[in-house]
């Protein structure tokens, strides 16, 4: 309930950061949390974590990484994180500062995007896809999970690096709205891109 309320003060003070009208549900959470199971990221980074739904359902995951990081802009989302997950790295930043994180050169990152790319102001948006892009690029091994409020068959954003690609993870009709889970990946055995 706490939680639900601010997910709406949140709605009202700043709609085009927010996104959307609800939470994420269980079933978008789950789906989630499945995808980033598909393999064993050294460390999980989740960014525009809201009130933690998602949060949540990665948390509780079998596989889980000893290293899980939270970034979030607003203030409020960022204390009400920290009293529900106190194990976690909670970050009270914006996401195009998520390059910036100390990580070991060759961890594998996973990266959740909950950031609202349609939505929010276009050069934010575009500075967090490319600090995004930075850290999924320098990693080998990594990838973005990123959901869409859009039509399935919209991608998550178009000017990817060269030798990655989109795959749909999964389509999520019990969320309000539906949504789409997308996977920004790079084959195996290209690096950056580069053979
Ligand atoms: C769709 S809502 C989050 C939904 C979340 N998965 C949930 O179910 O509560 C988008 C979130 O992104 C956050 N956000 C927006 N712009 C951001 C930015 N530049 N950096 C970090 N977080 C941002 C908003 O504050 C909001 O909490």
């Amino acid at each position: 309930m706490r939680h639900g309320l601010a997910f709406a003060l949140g709605c009202l003070r700043d709609p085009r950061r927010m996104g959307a009208i609800a939470p994420a549900s269980r079933a978008l959470a789950r789906a989630i949390a499945n995808e980033v199971q598909r393999e064993r990221p050294a460390v999980l980074i989740e960014v525009g974590a809201g009130t933690g739904a998602i949060t949540r359902a990665l948390a509780a995951s079998p596989l889980v990484p000893e290293r899980f990081v939270v970034i979030e802009r607003n203030a409020d989302f960022a204390r009400l994180l920290r009293s529900a997950f106190p194990t976690l790295e909670v970050l009270n930043h914006c996401a195009s500062q998520v390059h910036s994180l100390a990580i070991e050169s060759r961890s594998p990152v996973t990266l959740v995007s909950s950031l609202p790319l349609l939505s929010m102001p276009r050069e934010e948006a575009q500075r967090c896809i490319d600090a995004m892009l930075c850290v999924i690029g320098r990693q080998p091994g990594s990838r973005l999970i990123q959901y869409t409020y859009a039509a399935p068959h919209q991608r998550p954003f178009h000017h990817i690096p060269p030798g990655w690609r989109w795959r749909r993870a999964a389509s999520v009709w019990a969320n309000l709205p539906p949504a789409t889970v997308w996977s920004l990946e790079c084959p195996a055995g290209l690096i950056n891109g580069v053979h």
